[in-house]
């Protein structure tokens, strides 16, 4: 039997109970579990040789909780947006642990971060030099950059989370010279202090080989640039780690390869005669998502004129877009009923042909009120919501010991209507 099928606790609280006290759609992280995970990460990925950061990678699943409880476990941050950066600050995280990525950051955003005194940007295009420089000139700083790289590394994964094609929108190509030339510009600009180099090959990628090939192709970059006067005193691998989601997918064990990763990164620095001070990773799915499940209330078990029944749940494509946007799969079962063998699709509620969340799920037979939870929806599930329909977006709760605590609150209609502003007919009085 399918272990899934036997879950009906998270943390020592019972989903029923979950599902009265806070009401369905909810998501569920269980804390041990993460946090478990953030030591696999923070235990394994050592060396004598030089410093390790693990950057989160926020855009996974972010929010003030988890920003402050994961740089508090050890772990640095990598933010995408003012707002990402925002949500960590107002957190209270440490500037010094804040890493900005983006391919396209505003001026205003930067303002914030050069602001903030964060630990560093990562550098996309050749236009955003100019304009760090001209923003840390009138605030009189100086600013740690990184340039992030694209080593052209083919790793197999979807095409739409795939990063590092020669024509990726991405950073700089590793063979292009206005590559180097960008690195000489921060290296000469007094508001630069230019620290390294960064790339990220994809996301969801189960191939050892393609990491370390990255690891490889970047060191040996580093050591070219050295071999051009140019001292690189951190890379950055970037994050990607695949994970379990359904039957097929194929992770590799992250304990071991952590530590492959590091000896494979001592070698390949050996070989090169390089030492850095150090060495970043960026994981975001392999840290959160396994730890975070969805929980749904059936409200109907619908037979069409042809074809699979329907499973109709209280959430969908507004919680979980990653089906509909990438195919991508999940397992799922209903609570306290054991494995089934009825093939069901199970169906959102948004007004969408295609918010079927899972296709062909083999369940026991469902019935209106049932709780169904999907698996492992911990890492671009809530980060990807919308509130489509205006269905308001779920609450998140952390559950350990047996303890249950609300980190994000449900939404409310109060909060849909927050930036409208009402319709006032033309000549009605403003009195
Ligand atoms: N670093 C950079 C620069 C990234 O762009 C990403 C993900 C990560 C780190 C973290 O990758 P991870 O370890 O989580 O795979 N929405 C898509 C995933 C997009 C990933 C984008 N970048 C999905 O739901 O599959």
């Amino acid at each position: 039997m399918n272990e899934a099928h036997s879950i009906t606790q998270i943390g020592g609280v019972a989903l029923d109970a979950l599902a009265a006290e806070y009401e369905t759609p909810l998501y569920i992280i269980d804390e041990a579990q993460f946090e478990a995970q953030i030591e696999c990460f923070t235990t394994n990925f050592q060396s004598q040789l030089f410093q390790t950061n693990i950057l989160y990678a926020s855009k996974a699943f972010t929010n003030q909780y988890t920003a402050k409880k994961v740089t508090d476990m050890g772990l640095h941050l990598d933010v995408v947006s003012g707002g990402e950066l925002y949500t960590a600050l107002s957190a209270g995280v440490d500037p010094n642990r804040i890493h900005f990525h983006g391919n396209n950051k505003l001026d205003r955003e930067l303002r914030l971060a050069i602001e903030a005194g964060i630990a560093g940007i990562i550098v996309d295009n050749i236009e955003e030099i100019a304009a760090i420089e001209a923003i840390a000139a009138e605030m009189n700083k100086i600013v740690r950059t990184l340039l992030r790289i694209n080593p052209g590394i083919d790793a197999h994964t979807h095409d739409y989370i795939k990063t590092s094609k020669e024509n990726s929108k991405f950073g700089l190509y590793i063979d292009d010279v206005r590559t180097v030339e960008a690195i000489q510009a921060m290296q000469h600009s007094p508001q630069f202090d230019f620290r390294g180099i960064h790339a990220h090959i994809g996301s969801q990628i189960f191939d050892e080989a393609s990491f370390f090939k990255n690891a490889d192709a970047m060191i040996s970059f580093a050591a070219r640039l050295k071999g051009a006067g140019i001292t690189i005193r951190e890379i950055n691998l970037g994050g990607g780690f695949g994970i379990y989601y359904t039957a097929g997918d194929t992770p590799f064990e992250m304990r071991a390869f952590l530590q492959n990763y590091i000896a494979h990164i001592e070698s390949a620095l050996a070989r090169n005669d390089l030492t850095v001070e150090t060495i970043a990773i960026e994981p975001g799915r392999s840290l959160i998502n396994n730890s975070g499940h969805t929980l749904y209330r059936v409200g109907a078990v619908k037979q069409p004129f042809a074809g699979k029944p329907y499973i109709l749940i209280d959430g969908g494509m507004t919680d979980n877009p990653r089906p509909s946007l990438y195919g991508a799969k999940y397992e799922a079962t209903l609570v306290g009923k054991g494995a089934g063998e009825i093939v069901y699709d199970i169906a959102g509620r948004a007004c969408e042909t295609g918010d079927i969340l899972i296709q062909d799920a083999l369940l026991p037979q469902a019935v209106r009120g049932d709780l169904l939870l999907v698996l492992r929806t911990g890492a671009y599930n809530y980060a990807m919501s919308s509130n489509y329909n205006r269905i308001v977006r779920p609450a998140v709760v952390f559950v350990k010991d047996g303890f249950s605590k609300v980190v994000v609150k449900r939404e409310t209609y109060e909060d849909l209507v927050r930036n409208d502003v009402q319709y006032e007919a033309e000549g009605a009085s403003h009195e």
